[in-house]
């Protein structure tokens, strides 16, 4: 009989964790064994990923204290494609206005029955505090500015899937480095699997310390654009900021903005990828998003088959001893 999934291992790997909270943490065989399974399930043919059976019986809930668009719906999408049952939950509308804690609010859920938390909250390390306080797994679906790890492996992904390896490539990461979960995932990602990375941006949005981590760092994205195999262009994140960081979005814009003079500079096949949601004009303009350079419709829809594999490598794992 055929088996509809291999078991949840990849090549030497087996996978024997509860959460994923960041890829800071991953070794780097585990995110290839992500990648590896998230391929499995592109291979359809399709429109999307076909429908299975692998996670039939486990619920998964969304427990969302931020806004998304892409990120919630297709982890509730990727959930319903293996079979699972989803509940989705906001925190706007819900009893956190009538005062109830984020911990409350998550028992509360979990005592439904839950066997998957997706979790987004403002706060730095809002997920790593559930896994302690639930049984079921929790994945991090954006904590504050510190990581998004799907949102990393799908951009990996996505590179690995267009340029055919991630090792050796030049990796630009263009914006808001300061403010953004999306970055720090990146950042993480892309040097265990053996990428060049230079962060750019003002100064004001480039975390001091940042090149610790082992990235370089550039303020002059004009400098660096012709070395770049990949560009991944980030938002600024307005909600994160407490004030002005840099002059005008104009003089942004100008000269950090990608746009179709300034990819004259970039190699012809350059890969533009953006988290999203972007804005038109000011990190991109509107040509440069939807020209041949771009990935950004790719991402999301390679997001839906890495968030399968997420869901399906951390569900059913024994509990922790
Ligand atoms: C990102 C996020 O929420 O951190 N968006 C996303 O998940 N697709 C990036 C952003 O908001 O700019």
């Amino acid at each position: 009989m055929k088996v509809d999934l291999p078991a949840r291992e990849s090549g030497k790997m087996i996978w024997t964790r509860r959460h994923l909270l960041g890829l800071e943490e991953l070794h780097p065989q585990e995110i290839v064994t992500i990648l590896d399974m998230a391929e499995e399930f592109t291979d359809s043919g399709g429109n999307r990923p076909r429908k299975r059976t692998n996670l039939r019986g486990k619920v998964v809930v969304n427990l969302f204290f931020e806004p998304s668009t892409r990120t919630r719906t297709s982890f509730g999408l990727a959930a319903r494609q293996l079979g699972a049952d989803t509940i989705d939950f906001s925190s706007s509308g819900s009893s956190v206005s009538k005062g109830e804690t984020f911990i409350d609010t998550a028992k509360n859920i979990e005592a439904l029955g839950i066997d998957l938390a997706v979790v987004r909250h403002s706060v730095p390390g809002a997920p790593h505090l559930l896994s302690q306080h639930l049984n079921c797994g929790v994945v991090n679906a954006g904590d504050g500015a510190h990581e998004h790890p799907t949102q990393g492996l799908l951009d990996i992904f996505t590179i690995r899937q267009v340029k055919g390896h991630v090792e050796g490539l030049t990796v630009g990461l263009v914006g808001d480095i300061a403010h953004s979960r999306v970055a720090r995932s990146n950042i993480h990602g892309l040097l265990k699997l053996g990428a060049r990375v230079i962060v750019c941006g003002p100064s004001t949005l480039i975390p001091p310390t940042v090149e610790r981590l082992g990235v370089e760092v550039a303020h002059r994205l004009d400098d660096i654009l012709p070395l770049c195999d990949v560009v991944n262009v980030l938002r600024i994140q307005f909600e994160r900021q407490r004030s002005g960081l840099f002059p005008s979005i104009q003089e942004y814009s100008r000269l950090f903005g990608m746009h179709s003079e300034r990819l004259r500079r970039a190699k012809p096949d350059l890969l533009l990828l953006a988290p999203g949601p972007i804005n038109r004009g000011v990190e991109l303009t509107p040509e440069v998003a939807d020209g041949p350079n771009s990935a950004i419709l790719k991402q999301v829809k390679n997001g839906l088959a890495v968030r399968m594999a997420v869901l399906y490598l951390l569900a059913g794992q024994p509990p922790e001893a």
